[in-house]
């Protein structure tokens, strides 16, 4: 069985239009076979999207693992700031760059990156709903490695559910970061990680 972090090019596609309501705005997300959250909005996603302190934001903004775009492609709209989105998964990134063209999105870029492989500038904020599946190797990759790749004062934003560890991933990041929880919600936490 394929994951949905992996290039299967074998694998049939089902593409789905999806619509989702968010903060008034309807949004429509076309998903598929082979990637996160093929049905539509994850929880945890939802729960990260409602909890961004939108007014504090700054961009430009990273998505990290960004699957079909959702996370991304909600805050470009809600923000108007400079968004790019990475994923090593090459079905999710044509999806994320047709729906940004569904959301009639600006200012806005996808591209392909092994974690941060491929990124080559700094970000005033980083999301992102990480990989758990892809093991705790990429995981701490992704959410350690995010401090090279923010500015002075940047923030990261996470979700990860308390089964997924995250009690312990809270911890491992206060030795890096200013860590505070921003919510929780059935087991899911949303983690600000400030640079210090
Ligand atoms: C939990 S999903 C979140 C997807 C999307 N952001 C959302 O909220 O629905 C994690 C994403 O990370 C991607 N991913 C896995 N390993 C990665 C890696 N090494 N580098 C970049 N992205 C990766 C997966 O392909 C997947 O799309």
């Amino acid at each position: 069985m394929s994951h949905y972090f992996e290039n299967d090019q074998n694998l049939p596609s089902n593409l789905k239009k999806t619509t989702t309501t968010l903060f008034d705005q309807n949004y429509i997300f076309y998903t598929d076979n082979g990637i996160f959250a093929k049905r539509g909005l994850d929880y945890g996603s939802r729960l990260l999207l409602e909890s961004l302190p939108y007014e504090e934001l700054k961009g430009p903004i990273l998505d990290v693992g960004c699957g079909y775009g959702v996370l991304g492609i909600v805050v470009n709209k809600k923000t108007n700031l400079e968004v790019d989105m990475i994923d090593v998964n090459r079905r999710a990134l044509h999806l994320s760059k047709r729906n940004i063209k569904e959301n009639k999105c600006s200012n806005i870029n996808a591209f392909e990156s092994n974690c941060y492989e491929k990124v080559t500038r700094k970000y005033q904020t980083i999301i992102t709903n990480p990989p758990i599946r892809a093991g705790k190797k990429v995981v701490y990759e992704i959410l350690l490695k995010a401090k090279d790749y923010l500015m002075n004062e940047g923030t990261l934003y996470l979700v990860i559910r308390k089964d997924q560890g995250a009690k312990s991933v809270i911890s491992d990041l206060k030795n890096y970061y200013d860590v505070s929880i921003v919510n929780k919600s059935k087991g899911f936490f949303i983690i600000k990680a400030k640079t210090c």
